[in-house]
């Protein structure tokens, strides 16, 4: 591809600031423009390593507004569009899930109007990118893993939300000829995450003494991939991928969550320098999520056979590598759990 003008969506937040910044430091001859609307979950600190780069522009703004949208295509001409914005998290989409259908639904249409506007239907050497999650596919039991063609059956407002943005990608390809590519990964992990997730959730209760809640009986299985692996499998879709088509990204790397928190733990305990073991008693088993979904599982063959990719991080590394992060990140971790946050734990965990 020749010289490309990419606007990423969302790239303050967690994995949007790991593919922003793997774009910018691994294209120097490309426009990397990064919107995002800065909600509890974005973050500048996480673009530090970027802010002062040539090829590097934020621009603050909601992917709902369609006038920062048009002006943006007309002012940077864009010849790609990589869309990571949304809201992330599930436990946030139960209590409040219009806003999950206002950002991910009617932003990824609006995003997708300004572009089609800006095109004007000459897509030749344009695509849309859209990222989007394995929740899609709803619930595995035991067995079986989920492919690119398993049937879509999301069953939270996080889910059906952005089941409901593929939905719209996919209408725009099949009318309109919209040059669009799909991903739908596995559960995220690494650095800069937010701590309402449960990894660094977690190290961050070790961290300080408090209880760990974990839901239900804890066997709720994840497929976990360490985030540079995403960011690195985006950069291979959005310059090899097919359009029109989907790929499945995941790790390979099933966990029950009670099997993770025990390594978490022992992980944590060993950095901090406490006696192994010491923070088990923080293990605390709380009220299940509503409606939770037992087991996720990708089969990653197809970006495998096809474009090459497999994770590059052990878990075992990665963990570690992750953990460190947390805990020579204080200032980070402090700052983001800070303000609406403290509201937004204790009206989570009330009852706990
Ligand atoms: P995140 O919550 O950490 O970051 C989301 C970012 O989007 C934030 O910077 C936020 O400010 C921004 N944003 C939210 N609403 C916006 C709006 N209306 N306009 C502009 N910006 C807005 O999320 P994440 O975990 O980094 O996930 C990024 C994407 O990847 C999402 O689309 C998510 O569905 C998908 N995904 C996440 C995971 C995971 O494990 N975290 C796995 C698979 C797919
Ligand atoms: O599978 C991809 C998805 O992974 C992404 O699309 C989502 O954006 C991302 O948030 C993540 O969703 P999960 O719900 O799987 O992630 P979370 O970290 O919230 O929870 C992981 C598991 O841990 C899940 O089974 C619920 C459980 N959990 C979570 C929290 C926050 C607990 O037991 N206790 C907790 O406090």
């Amino acid at each position: 591809m020749e010289d490309q003008r990419i606007l990423i969506t969302g790239g303050a937040g967690f994995i949007g600031s790991h593919v922003v910044e793997h774009m910018v430091k691994s294209y120097p001859n490309y426009k990397i423009v990064n919107l995002d609307a800065l909600t509890y979950a974005g973050n500048l600190e996480n673009l530090k390593s970027v802010e002062g780069a040539e090829n590097y522009h934020f621009v603050k703004g909601d992917i709902c507004d369609a006038e920062i949208l048009k002006e943006l295509f007309e002012k940077e001409k864009f010849t790609g569009v990589i869309h990571l914005a949304a809201e992330s998290h599930v436990d946030r989409s139960i209590t409040n899930p219009l806003e999950f259908i206002q950002t991910n639904v009617l932003g990824t249409v609006n995003l997708m109007q300004a572009a089609m506007n800006a095109w004007k239907d000459d897509f030749e050497g344009k695509r849309f990118y859209h990222i989007s999650t394995d929740e899609v596919y709803g619930s595995l039991g035991k067995e079986g893993l989920f492919k690119e063609s398993t049937p879509y059956d999301p069953k939270s407002p996080y889910s059906a939300s952005k089941a409901g943005s593929d939905h719209f990608v996919r209408a725009y390809a099949n009318t309109y000829g919209f040059p669009v590519v799909i991903s739908n990964c596995s559960n995220n992990y690494g650095p800069r995450q937010f701590p309402e997730k449960l990894i660094p959730l977690f190290i961050n209760n070790i961290r300080h003494m408090q209880p760990l809640p974990v839901y239900g009986d804890g066997q709720y299985i994840r497929d976990w991939l360490h985030v540079h692996d995403h960011a690195k499998a985006i950069d291979k879709v959005y310059h090899e991928g097919k359009l029109g088509e989907t790929y499945n990204i995941g790790g390979w790397n099933e966990w029950a969550n009670i099997d993770l928190i025990h390594v978490l733990i022992k992980e944590v305990d060993a950095q901090l320098g406490r006696d192994s073991g010491a923070s088990e008693s923080l293990i605390t088993f709380v009220k299940d999520r509503p409606g939770h979904d037992k087991r996720y599982a990708i089969d990653a063959q197809k970006i495998k056979d096809d474009l090459g990719w497999t994770p590059d991080y052990t878990f075992e590394e990665g963990l570690k590598e992750t953990v460190a992060w947390y805990l020579e990140n204080t200032e980070w971790l402090d700052h983001v759990t800070s303000g609406a946050y403290q509201d937004y734990y204790s009206k989570q965990y009330a009852s706990e």
